[in-house]
């Protein structure tokens, strides 16, 4: 089975999962701007993951683009975020929110796959800082009106700290269906 393993990634943790993912699978690893371009025939399965920022999909523009080809071949779409996956109440607020960023029918007969990532706060450009400011700020209140979420604790309790929860052991479904087992 030959993988081909596409990322778009901000702070890096989507591109390790992605290396991991081509390691475990024997793939062929490209980053977003380069697969735009890939010519994607000859490859059995395409993983493509992104970071997650503000519910937006970084590797959106990718599954746009080449959609038509995709029908013609395994796709499986791995978001990486910071919200813990094992929360089945983060996974539902994850498709839904992919659901709303895509034409409809783009996403179906794609796997989807939910792995966690990490948020360095020293790292972070001027936007994304402004943004996770907000972001607290809504999460604070959205506690005191309606109590703790799990979306909620991760970001409070990570909020101006360095965190990594990137786990290589994660991947073990995302590369058996890669892999076709
Ligand atoms: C501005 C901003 C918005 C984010 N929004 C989300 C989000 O909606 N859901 C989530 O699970 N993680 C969110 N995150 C966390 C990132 O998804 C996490 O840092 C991830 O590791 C990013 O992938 P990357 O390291 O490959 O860039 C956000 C991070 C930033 C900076």
């Amino acid at each position: 089975m030959k993988t081909l393993v596409v990322y778009a990634s901000k702070y890096g943790a989507t591109e390790r999962y992605a290396r991991w993912l081509g390691e475990e699978t024997g793939g062929k690893v490209l980053e977003l701007r380069e697969a735009l371009r890939a010519d994607l025939t000859g490859y059995d399965t395409v993983a493509v993951g992104g970071g997650l920022y503000a519910g937006g999909f970084a590797a959106a523009d990718f599954l746009k683009k080449r959609a038509a080809e995709l029908k013609q071949v395994r796709t499986a779409l791995f978001t990486v975020g910071l919200s813990d996956p094992e929360d089945p109440a983060n996974v539902s607020h994850i498709r839904s929110e992919l659901e709303r960023a895509f034409p409809a029918g783009v996403l179906s007969g794609i796997r989807q796959f939910h792995l966690r990532g990490g948020m360095d706060y020293g790292k972070l450009g001027p936007l994304h800082r402004v943004m996770m400011a907000m972001f607290k700020k809504m999460m604070e209140k959205k506690e005191r009106d309606e109590g703790p979420t799990a979306e909620g604790r991760g970001v409070l309790e990570s909020y101006g700290k360095c965190v990594d929860f990137t786990d290589r052991s994660a991947l073990k479904p995302l590369a058996a269906y890669c892999r076709g087992e």
